[in-house]
């Protein structure tokens, strides 16, 4: 895809499930692959840095075993890698090559480690050096100091300290710490300079304690890993939710109202980033802490604050307040971040080139960066993203000034975050909720509403009664509460071009049936049903927006829609259109019911979907009403755009 557009965005609430984190994530792989023992990883993140990391264990002779979506099996080598020879491509995964290197260097092997071009621009000379202090034989085989590598096998001497450079990539420190284990001896390491972004070694070390390896510590200085230490597999381990990636979520909230809540991190977190919350709250936004989720939300007085912080702890979640600067009220700088120019891209020059793109005065340091937001931000910018995840999905906060922005190249998320922005969809792409009671005549009008504004659509019922559908065919009884859910769970049901599909099977006349609609309305009471479908009608939100229709769309699938609309008739309006429906239908005129048994049959009905338990049908507080008693299709359409023009001032939608 070569750019995406981003619709202007007023408002930001909900839940994002975050992908596992990259850097627990490869570290974990790589421990795994050295220690003794089979290493069960739960919640790996599925992106091209993993994927570098674990074609490249493979070739290393490391056996691998999917078990599942984002699970894996690590049969460790209990030690050096068994393949002694190979060339391994890297990528743009700092997070592979640089403990790699350490690790093959001790290895005894061959190897040659290259990457992408920006990978033979990112340097890897202090690394270089520390290992050849102790006799590692690592050769440049292009530009000195920088990727790719010749690694040629050699014998190691532990004798001295090794000493290091921490003030570049603290990456060069966690690849030694990493690797050193492999030699069994004692080995210490002295930084010579001042180590940046610390919490990174931070999970290094709670990593390698993880897998039995202790190491000890004498401030940032000086490193010691004790002697006849050998890593052992802990069994199961899960992955943390990528932290660095929650501060997006997190910074939508506190531009865009929330509360929005980032789930897989927490108040434990083994990561530094997670600090990004602290940030966030000294510009005034309000941050609740759990166990296992973040939770931001706008500050009280409505407009966030501007900054000045030293950044040095949070590189990576640090370019989420450079956007968030745009949103303060006053100059914000960003201090101590000279890391950003070695990273995927220099993004230092990046953030100020496309940050003044959209009206900020920006002042660019060697290891800062200073942004005064412009009194409103340009609209229709074209953000260029340089193969750079981090810059992609920071841009796309930009929106949220309620001004349409283009992403260029938004697929390099894919280095950490694949889906990053239907997960931003989640919690933005507004949502127009239609609830009513039946033969309200909400499916014609959602449907055309959702044409006039270009939105997705989305027709709850239908997922009931295909649910209802798929039961009877697969005979399980609609008396059978989970087995009609676990049927649910797993529906292979898919919308395409109007037409609705069952196991491939066109069922879109199929499911209007009596017998599935009374099929329907009977499994729809069952609580289990509900929250089999809940995620699965969730994923209908997607940019550019969704009209959803159904009974609880503003209640319960989607409670915090910008939208929500409660639309109603009188039963004798609805009955009279039913019974014009049969008659359109071809229905003979002794088969049809009478007008009055119509009216009985909706108020029964509408008694029990008021009165059920789970979900029941009612007119929320936050919902517009709009009664199409005496409206025809045309005129009840135009009562929704209104409510949808009010509600969304911000919106600009090509108006039917
Ligand atoms: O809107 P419809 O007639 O296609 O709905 C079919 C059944 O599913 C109906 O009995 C109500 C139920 N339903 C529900 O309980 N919740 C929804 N969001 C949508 C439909």
């Amino acid at each position: 895809m070569p750019s995406l557009d981003l619709p202007p965005l007023s408002y930001a609430a909900g839940t994002a499930k975050l992908p596992g984190s990259k850097s627990i994530s490869n570290r974990m792989l790589l421990l795994a692959a050295m220690a003794e023992g089979v290493t069960e990883i739960h919640d790996l993140l599925d992106s091209d840095d993993t994927r570098v990391m674990l074609t490249a264990l493979a070739s290393l002779g490391i056996g691998l075993e999917s078990k599942g979506a984002n699970c894996w099996r690590v049969r460790g080598a209990g030690g050096v890698f068994p393949v002694k020879q190979g060339e391994l491509f890297m990528g743009n995964a700092g997070t592979a090559i640089r403990p790699l290197t350490a690790a093959l260097a001790l290895s005894g092997g061959q190897y040659r480690l290259s990457g992408v071009q920006r990978m033979h621009e990112r340097p890897i000379g202090d690394l270089v050096d520390g290992l050849r202090q102790i006799g590692c034989d690592v050769r440049y085989a292009g530009k000195e100091g920088y990727p790719p590598l010749e690694i040629m096998p050699a014998s190691v001497k532990l004798a001295a300290p090794i000493r290091v450079r921490g003030d570049v990539s603290s990456q060069f420190l966690t690849a030694l710490l990493m690797a050193l284990p492999l030699t069994s001896e004692t080995a210490v390491i002295e930084l010579t300079t001042e180590l940046i972004s610390k919490p990174y070694i931070e999970i290094t070390l709670n990593l390698m304690a993880r897998f039995g390896v202790q190491v000890e510590r004498e401030g940032w200085q000086r490193f010691t890993i004790p002697g006849r230490q050998r890593y052992r597999s802990p069994g199961v381990l899960h992955v943390e939710g990528d932290a660095s990636a929650a501060s997006y979520f997190l910074a939508a909230g506190a531009i865009g109202g929330g509360p929005v809540r980032v789930e897989g991190v927490g108040k434990n977190s083994i990561q530094g980033d997670v600090r990004f919350a602290d940030a966030l709250a000294a510009m005034g936004a309000q941050i609740v802490w759990g166990e296992n989720f973040i939770a931001a939300s706008a500050p009280a007085t409505g407009k966030l604050k501007a900054f000045d912080l030293d950044l040095n702890h949070i590189p990576d979640a640090a370019m989420t307040l450079a956007v968030a600067a745009l949103f303060a009220d006053g100059k914000s700088v960003l201090r101590n971040i000279a890391s950003w120019r070695v990273k995927e891209t220099d993004r230092i020059a990046a953030m100020a080139n496309e940050l003044r793109k959209l009206g900020a005065t920006v002042e660019e340091g060697t290891d800062s960066l200073a942004v005064s937001p412009a009194p409103s931000l340009r609209s229709h910018v074209a953000i260029d993203t340089y193969d750079d995840h981090r810059m992609a999905m920071c841009f796309s906060l930009v929106a949220l000034g309620g001004v349409p922005v283009r992403i260029n190249d938004p697929g390099c998320v894919a280095k950490t975050f694949p889906h990053y922005f239907d997960a931003f969809a989640q919690i933005t792409a507004p949502v127009i909720a239609i609830d009513g009671p039946s033969a309200s005549g909400k499916g014609t009008v959602a449907q055309r509403v959702a044409k006039a504004l270009g939105f997705h659509f989305l027709d709850s019922g239908a997922l009931y009664r295909l649910t209802a559908l798929a039961a009877m065919k697969a005979d399980v009884s609609l008396d059978d509460e989970a087995g009609v859910a676990a049927i649910a769970a797993t529906l292979p049901a898919e919308f395409r071009n109007d037409r609705i599909f069952l196991s491939g099977e066109d069922v879109t006349e199929a499911i209007r049936s009596e017998a599935v609609g009374n099929g329907a309305s009977k499994i729809a009471v069952y609580p289990a049903v509900r929250a089999a479908l809940l995620d699965r009608q969730r994923a209908f939100r997607r940019f550019p927006g969704l009209v959803a229709d159904g009974r609880d769309m503003g209640s319960v699938v989607f409670p915090d829609a910008p939208v929500k609309v409660f639309l109603t008739a009188s039963a004798e309006a609805r009955a009279l259109r039913r019974y014009k429906q049969l008659i359109e239908k071809g229905m003979p005129d002794n088969m049809r019911p009478l007008l009055q048994d119509i009216v009985k049959d909706l108020e029964a009905r509408d008694a029990r979907d008021a009165a059920r338990p789970v979900a029941p049908l009612k007119q929320l507080p936050d919902a517009d009403l709009v009664d199409t008693t005496t409206l025809n299709i045309d005129q009840a359409v135009a009562a929704v755009m209104d409510r949808v023009r009010r509600r969304l001032p911000f919106f600009n939608p090509p108006v039917a």
